[in-house]
């Protein structure tokens, strides 16, 4: 069995990941209080004592608007880190992981494949494509780069994503405004596990964006959340992307993300993904 080496293994997605192919591969977690990964000394010594065949790559500042007012904070963990990280597996000759986002790229010229050219917006979007680009280093071997956007999944004590935010919100009988003019692309978190599956099979160092199969407006998405869960959309109200993220890091408007290398697993539309969600909150 392929060994799978993982920092952020208990984060939103890290988790769900181990818990869904644990049958397949041995993982190896490596939480912070074992490695920090911005202390160069500690990730050092805590990589070149353990074996894998692949390090995944997910530790990352991931508070987006925290990110605008904590720049160092969020550079030392999301340049400085992966640097470190990756330098010591590139030492080791380890293939390499590097978990990214939709928010390197601009969101004015929709839609995004692989192909197009990042051009982050926000601090923590620069920050995550510095991290990109700290991959590709001359007389390193390369690392395969994954794009997610959106993630979500059924349960998660620790963190909660947009579908269970906006669901709690509506439970709990709250007016919510949600954006008409914009678009995102949610990506059911066991759909990444399950694409990640193949790749740590099927390794190439290149870029891959394993997101939902479509795209809608913040403001489609609840409504589709109401429906799915029978909740009150009537609580959802319109807004636009302008005056919503005012005084709020910059996202990409229109994030309409695709791809043109995923030719080995069917991302579920978000109709088809909250309808797992539901089916497996129903099973718990
Ligand atoms: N969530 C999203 O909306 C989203 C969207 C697109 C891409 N991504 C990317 O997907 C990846 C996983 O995101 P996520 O939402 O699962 O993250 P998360 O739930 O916020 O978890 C982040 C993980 O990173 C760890 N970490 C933070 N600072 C660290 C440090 N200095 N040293 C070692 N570990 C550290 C955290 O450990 P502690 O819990 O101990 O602090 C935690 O396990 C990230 O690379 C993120 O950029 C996320």
């Amino acid at each position: 069995m392929l060994k799978i080496a993982l920092t952020g293994a208990d984060g939103l997605v890290g988790s769900r990941i181990i818990e869904l192919l644990n049958d397949y591969f041995i993982f190896i977690p490596i939480n912070k209080n074992q490695m920090d990964i911005t202390d160069k000394n500690q990730v050092y010594k805590t990589i070149k004592s353990i074996n894998f065949d692949i390090f995944l790559h997910l530790a990352a500042f991931t508070d987006v608007d925290g990110a605008e007012k904590n720049n160092e904070l969020a550079y030392k963990i999301n340049v400085e880190g992966t640097k470190n990280v990756f330098e010591v597996v590139n030492h080791k000759k380890g293939k390499f992981i590097y978990i990214s986002t939709d928010f390197v790229f601009d969101g004015f010229n929709p839609p995004y494949n692989e192909k197009n050219q990042p051009n982050p917006i926000s601090y923590y979007g620069k920050t995550k494509y510095e991290g990109e680009k700290a991959l590709s280093l001359p007389n390193q071997e390369k690392a395969m780069i994954i794009r997610i956007s959106y993630p979500y999944r059924s349960t998660f004590e620790k963190k909660k994503d947009f579908v269970r935010t906006v669901k709690l919100l509506l439970e709990q009988k709250k007016n919510l405004f949600m954006v008409t003019d914009s678009l995102i692309t949610p990506t059911f978190i066991d759909d990444i596990a399950n694409a990640l599956k193949y790749l740590f099979l099927n390794y190439s160092p290149e870029v891959f964006h394993i997101t939902g199969r479509d795209s809608l407006s913040p403001y489609e998405a609840g409504i589709l959340i109401a429906k799915t869960f029978n909740l009150d959309q009537h609580l959802i109200q319109p807004t636009t992307y302008k005056h919503y993220f005012k005084n709020r890091a910059k996202r990409p408007q229109y994030s309409q993300i695709q791809s043109i290398k995923n030719n080995f697993y069917k991302m579920k539309s978000f109709e088809q993904g909250l309808n797992e969600v539901a089916k497996q909150i129903q099973n718990l």
